[in-house]
């Protein structure tokens, strides 16, 4: 959807409206994503690639929790050198911005996936550092100041393009991890991942999932994510993706007013593929009836004094 209202511009990438499909779902291959772009989302991201192929968890992967999913598939991959093609072919079909997701267990590993990302057309690159429960990734380096500031220089020294940072939101204060990433070259956060959780199924007194704790994602999460985002909107400038539970535009809104650019979307997509057009719409019809002339002016409003 084209509109001077939503169209947002930030870390040198341009959005025709600022949703955008959140990684870890329907981002695997070039047709998927562009059902996604032909929904209504301003960008995509994909789901998080590696150096190698990683075949992921056994089944239980998924399952539904109160207001949102649980989820552990233990970042299943077919590696990076097999996806750089899945990225060329996407550059050739995609109309908005593609940015590819990327993890990694050292410095070393982050920076090669990225590179070869970018040099394979990524428009940019967001650092998974923040999945919950897969050992010696994500979480335990995006929950170390010193580990994800390594990271980050790392990849800003090998790649020339816009370089995203996914916080984790399980950690005592998340602007300690947001200075990090913000003095070591950031040029976005989205703000949150995942929080760790686990199901336990009464019948056979177990866990559900085969890897036992997942990440919780959807509705549940939203009041949490949205105050990460307010709060390190409240300590830096730097843009901000708001992600966690978004699923219309009332929840965007939210998200905008916290300190928000963008907002990302994924557990909603699951319900229902027509999330971005109804958020966009509904996200317009906020702004016409409000009298704003773009959805830039309420980044942030609510933290005026
Ligand atoms: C997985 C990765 C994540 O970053 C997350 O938040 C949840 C799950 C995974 O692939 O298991």
């Amino acid at each position: 959807m084209e509109s001077t209202l939503l169209s947002t511009s930030f870390a040198g990438l341009y959005l025709t409206n600022p949703t955008i499909l959140a990684s870890g779902i329907m981002g695997y291959s070039a047709e998927s994503m562009n059902r996604i772009v032909k929904a209504g989302a301003g960008a995509v991201i994909t789901k998080s690639v590696g150096r190698e192929p990683r075949v992921g968890y056994v089944n239980p992967t998924v399952v539904q929790a109160q207001a949102g999913l649980i989820n552990a598939m233990g970042l299943p991959n077919p590696g990076i050198d097999v996806y750089v093609e899945e990225i060329k072919f996407s550059k050739t079909i995609l109309r908005v911005p593609l940015i590819v997701s990327v993890f990694g267990y050292s410095a070393e590993d982050y920076a090669t996936v990225a590179k070869k990302a970018a040099d394979a057309g990524a428009d940019a690159v967001e650092l998974n550092v923040s999945c919950p429960h897969v050992k010696q990734t994500g979480a335990e380096i995006g929950q170390s100041p010193k580990l994800l500031s390594e990271v980050i220089e790392k990849v800003k020294a090998a790649v020339n393009k816009p370089l995203i940072v996914k916080l984790s939101p399980n950690v005592t204060d998340i602007t300690i991890l947001a200075k990090a990433a913000v003095e070591a070259g950031a040029d976005a956060l989205t703000a949150v991942n995942t929080l760790k959780a686990i199901a336990i199924d009464t019948e056979t007194m177990m866990p559900i999932l085969n890897n036992v704790k997942g990440g919780l994602s959807g509705a549940a999460i939203k009041p949490v994510a949205l105050r990460c985002v307010y709060d390190i909107a409240d300590a830096f400038d730097i843009p901000i993706i708001g992600c966690g539970g978004i699923s219309n535009w009332r929840d965007a809104v939210e998200f905008f007013l916290a300190g928000a650019s963008a907002v990302q979307i994924g557990t909603a997509v699951a319900e229902d593929i027509e999330v971005f057009q109804s958020v966009t719409k509904g996200v317009e019809t906020y702004l016409r009836k409000k009298h704003y002339g773009s959805v830039k002016e309420i980044v942030g409003l609510a933290h005026r004094k």
